[in-house]
C-alpha cells in the first residue's frame, strides 16, 4: 500500500493540473516500454494495460497478439512498426529515431513489444536512443515467452527432480551458423529454451547429441503458445526435427529441451480455444 509521503500534495497536483490545462504549455513527451507477453491478453500487467488506456500513440510490433491490440482505445494512434526475419518493415535505427520524433511532439508514447522488453527484444537499444536525446521513459516488464509458454504447454521450466537451471537462448543464425556454447548447452540437470530457433532445429539437435546429450532427450517446439491456436509438438533430441517439419509449424515457436519436457504428459492443462476459468 502507498505511504502517505508517496502522494502528491495538493500543491503539487495543483501545480501538474495547471500545467497541463495552460494553453500555451509546452508538453514534454515520454515513451513507455512495455512488455506485452506471449499472446493472451490476460497475462498483461495491471501497468501496461494502464499506459495503453492513457496513450496518444502506440508503436508495435509483429509479436503483439491481436488480442492485446484489441485494448487499445479506438482514439490511440497506433503505429506498425513490425519486424520479421529478412522482412523488417521498419529498420531498427528507424524505430529508434521515430520514437524520439513521437515524444518531442510532446506526446506520449507507448512502446510495445512482445513478451519483455528487455529479452531478446532490442528494447535496450531503444531506450538507449531515448536517454542519448534526453527523452524520459519508463519499462513496464511483461511476461517473456519462455515463461508464459512453458506455463500454457505443463512444461515447468525448473523441478527439483530434473532440472536445477534454466537458460534461455537465442537460436537466430548468423551467417548460416550457429554461435553458442555447446558445451554449456550440454550440461545434465537442466532445461534449455530456444527463441526464434525453429530453422536451426536441426543443427541444435545435432549439435547438442554432438556434445553430449542423450539423443533420447525430451524436447518440444512450442507454437503460438498461450494463445487459441497453441499446438506443442514433443519428441527428443532424435525424433524431434522431423516432428516438427511434418507438423508444418509457423512461428513465432520456442524450443524446449530437457527432462522436464516429459511432465507434460501429467501437467498439460491448457485446453487451446477453451475459456481459460475465471474469465467467462
Ligand atoms: C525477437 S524474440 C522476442 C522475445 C520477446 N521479447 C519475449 O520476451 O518473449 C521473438 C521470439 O520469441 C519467441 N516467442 C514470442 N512469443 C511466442 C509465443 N507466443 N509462442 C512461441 N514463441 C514465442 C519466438 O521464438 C520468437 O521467434
Amino acid at each position: 500500500m502507498a505511504d502517505a509521503q508517496d502522494r502528491p500534495t495538493a500543491a503539487e497536483l495543483a501545480r501538474v493540473a495547471r500545467a497541463e490545462t495552460a494553453p500555451n504549455a509546452t508538453r514534454h513527451g515520454e515513451v513507455y516500454l512495455v512488455g506485452a507477453g506471449p499472446g493472451d491478453p490476460e497475462l498483461l500487467t495491471l501497468r501496461a494495460l494502464k499506459l495503453m488506456e492513457r496513450a496518444e500513440v502506440v508503436l508495435y510490433d509483429n509479436l503483439v497478439s491481436d488480442a492485446v491490440l484489441n485494448l487499445i482505445p479506438s482514439g490511440v494512434e497506433r503505429i506498425y512498426v513490425g519486424k520479421r526475419r529478412a522482412n523488417h518493415t521498419l529498420r531498427q535505427e528507424e524505430i529508434n529515431q521515430l520514437l524520439v520524433r513521437e515524444a518531442r511532439a510532446g506526446k506520449r508514447v507507448v512502446r510495445l513489444k512482445g513478451g519483455d522488453p528487455f529479452m531478446f527484444g532490442r528494447g535496450g537499444e531503444e531506450i538507449d536512443t531515448l536517454a542519448a536525446n534526453g527523452i524520459p521513459f519508463e519499462v513496464v516488464p511483461g511476461i517473456t515467452a519462455a515463461l508464459g509458454v512453458a506455463a500454457y504447454a505443463g512444461i515447468p521450466l525448473t523441478h527439483r527432480d530434473h532440472a536445477q537451471a534454466c537458460l534461455f537462448v537465442t537460436g537466430h543464425m548468423k551467417d548460416g551458423s550457429m554461435d553458442l556454447d555447446w558445451g554449456a548447452l550440454a550440461r545434465p540437470r537442466q532445461t534449455v529454451v530456444v527463441y526464434m530457433g525453429l530453422l536451426c532445429l536441426p543443427v541444435l539437435c545435432a549439435k547438442l547429441i554432438e556434445h553430449g546429450q542423450s539423443p533420447g532427450l525430451p524436447a518440444a517446439v512450442v507454437q503460438h503458445g498461450t494463445a487459441p491456436t497453441q499446438r506443442v509438438v514433443t519428441g527428443t533430441l532424435a525424433s524431434l526435427p522431423e516432428l516438427a517439419r511434418r507438423a508444418e509449424l509457423h512461428g513465432p515457436t520456442l524450443i524446449i529441451i530437457g527432462e522436464v519436457v516429459r511432465l507434460r504428459e501429467r501437467l498439460n492443462w491448457f485446453r487451446p480455444g477453451e475459456t481459460t476459468p475465471g474469465t467467462a
